[in-house]
């Protein structure tokens, strides 16, 4: 066992406890004004299998709250657990590492690399965590991309596909080492609305299969996609708002 594995079985398939838990989390910026607060006493829980939309206003902190789930970023105060990992403690030069066995990511611009094909790209996580046996790899990332309806496009450059099949490698790619959770800022962003639900359906998938998936959003019609919505104002959290019900789930003010 590798010492930075970090047991991504403690998800708890039950639902129990949460999978991803921030307390009292700050986070600021430093800025020739001086200190920007993006984030302030940030408490918010995300169950396993959870789907969570982060939704606010452009500068609101959606993007600073999901790097910090991600282990992209750090916080400033509080703490960031998750699977059962203090992130803000996991040292620099085991942080990659536990990403890439644990958080899957999707990024606006898709971020594939130009120079490689489609499955090449979604091979490139299992190559850096040595997750399966290299002979196998491919083999995963052409079912990956099958998953996501692509399959035919595997050998091609990314340069070749629209942005939606972009999106759907990019997806897969995230996928390749099995995370626990996905996290996408705005991955439907560069989408015409058609492939946007197409791509929303993906994760929803995704997340019935057990996946968490919290994404960052614009988008206004996704109430029926997603189990829940956290409303970001000014760096503090609202109300985390039920899909089902549209009313709040906690605080409620
Ligand atoms: N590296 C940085 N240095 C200084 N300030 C930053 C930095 N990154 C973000 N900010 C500030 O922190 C606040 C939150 O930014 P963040 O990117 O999280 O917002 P967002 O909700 O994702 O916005 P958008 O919808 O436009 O993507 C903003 O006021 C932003 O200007
Ligand atoms: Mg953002």
């Amino acid at each position: 066992m590798q010492p930075d594995s970090q047991k991504t079985n403690t998800s708890d398939p039950t639902g129990n406890r949460p999978l991803i838990a921030l307390r009292k989390v700050g986070k600021s910026y430093s800025t020739p004004a001086g200190e920007f607060p993006a984030l302030r006493e940030i408490d918010l829980e995300i169950d396993s299998g959870e789907f969570v939309a982060l939704t606010g206003r452009s500068g609101s902190g959606k993007s600073t709250l999901l790097n910090l789930i991600g282990g992209l970023d750090r916080p400033n105060r509080g703490e960031v657990i998750v699977a059962g990992v203090s992130v803000h403690q996991v040292p620099e030069n085991a942080l990659a590492r536990w990403r890439g066995r644990n958080v899957g990511v999707v990024f606006q611009f898709f971020q594939l690399l130009p120079t490689l094909t489609i499955a090449e790209n979604v091979m490139l996580p299992m190559d850096f965590c040595d997750a399966r046996p290299a002979r196998e790899r491919r083999a995963h990332a052409l079912e990956l991309l099958d998953r996501v309806g692509i399959a035919e496009q595997a050998d091609k450059l990314p340069s070749a596909l629209s942005g939606g099949q972009q999106q759907r490698a990019a997806i897969a790619r995230a996928l390749a080492n099995d995370p626990p959770i996905v996290i996408a800022d705005e991955p439907t962003g560069n989408l015409d609305s058609e492939t946007s639900r197409a791509v929303l359906g993906l994760f929803r998938r995704l997340s019935d299969r057990g996946t968490t998936v919290v994404i960052a959003t614009h988008e206004r019609d996704i109430s029926g996609v997603i189990d829940r919505t956290v409303e970001l104002v000014d760096g503090t959290v609202t109300a985390g708002l039920s899909a089902a019900t549209g009313r709040p789930e906690q605080g409620g003010e």
